[in-house]
């Protein structure tokens, strides 16, 4: 499989495919900059994003890389589901499904693309009875990481979802950490209860397990030195599972807290319905400044 996906999708010096952790294929986009990610099919999950020199996502190193479990780390892709309500699997089934690679290019200003497809199988309709396109398109500059998700439904009756990019950054220390760009938004706070507060602070600093849905917050927002930017993805999930929590995660380092910060962007609280034939787009952006 990974020699015909290589047939098919490699370029030379930009875009190569490898096998991953426990074989599992995995695409390397890399920039005449020396930029580069990779993206495992198994879950359409991004896992590395390196620019100016330095790793920006967090991998867990007790991350499963198996068929059937998520990964630990990079962006899992939260789809139909987010979270645990409703009646799917923890943040829905596209992060544990294997999804195709569609496209890759090298376009002529130098960006580097990828285009990876899930669509739905035997096992996804006895879960979820609906026939969709997910798509992912990730572009990559040489300070800035872009990916495109896209819905479409391709059945006959209509469907609602959620969706969350569930980004796991990498941080020197959890303890200097900032978040900005969140003062005055509403928020629901998992910690009590999905409790309702407004956020009072400019900078987002943690010194405990936390865990908030932060909705309809502004599109441009920062966690240390890299600046987010979003589009058609309403709301943003702030998540540190601290010290007891990280205990209790079989895939996770007790002291890997330390070192990341989730910081989600999604359609979580508004959940877009599209009739058979209709597509929902979105983007976010990962820039260094
Ligand atoms: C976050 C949720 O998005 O994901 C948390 O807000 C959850 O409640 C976390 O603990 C991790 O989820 P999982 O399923 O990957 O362990």
């Amino acid at each position: 499989m990974i020699d015909e996906l290589r047939q098919d999708f490699e370029i030379p010096g930009a875009v190569e495919v490898v096998s991953g952790m426990n074989g599992l294929p995995k695409v390397v986009l890399t920039h005449r900059s020396g930029a580069s990610t990779e993206i495992y099919l198994h879950g359409g999950h991004v896992t590395s994003w390196k620019a100016g020199g330095k790793e920006r996502f967090f991998l867990s190193r007790g991350s499963l890389f198996q068929p059937g479990k998520p990964i630990r780390g990079g962006i899992p892709v939260c789809w139909p589901q987010f979270g645990g309500r409703g009646s799917l699997p923890q943040h829905g089934f596209a992060r544990t499904s294997e999804w195709q690679l569609a496209r890759t290019e090298l376009l002529d200003n130098g960006l580097v693309t990828a285009e990876l497809q899930l669509t739905e199988t035997a096992e996804t309709l006895a879960i979820w009875p609906h026939q969709f396109a997910l798509g992912l398109r990730l572009l990559l500059d040489e300070m800035a990481l872009t990916i495109e998700a896209q819905v479409i439904n391709t059945g006959n009756a209509p469907f609602d979802f959620q969706l969350a990019l569930h980004t796991y950054f990498q941080i020197p220390d959890i303890r200097e950490a900032a978040i900005k760009g969140l003062r005055g938004v509403t928020f629901l706070d998992a910690m009590r209860d999905r409790a309702t507060d407004v956020e009072t602070r400019g900078v987002i600093r943690f010194d405990q397990e936390t865990d908030r849905i932060y909705v309809d917050a502004p599109d441009v927002l920062s966690v240390d030195g890299i600046v987010i930017e979003k589009r058609n993805l309403p709301d943003v999930v702030v998540w540190n599972p601290w010290i007891a929590k990280s205990q209790s995660m079989a895939d996770f380092g007790d002291e890997e807290y330390l070192r990341m910060v989730c910081l989600e962007t999604g359609t979580i609280e508004t959940r877009p319905k599209l009739a058979p034939g209709e597509k929902w787009v979105s983007d976010c952006r990962f820039l260094i400044r």
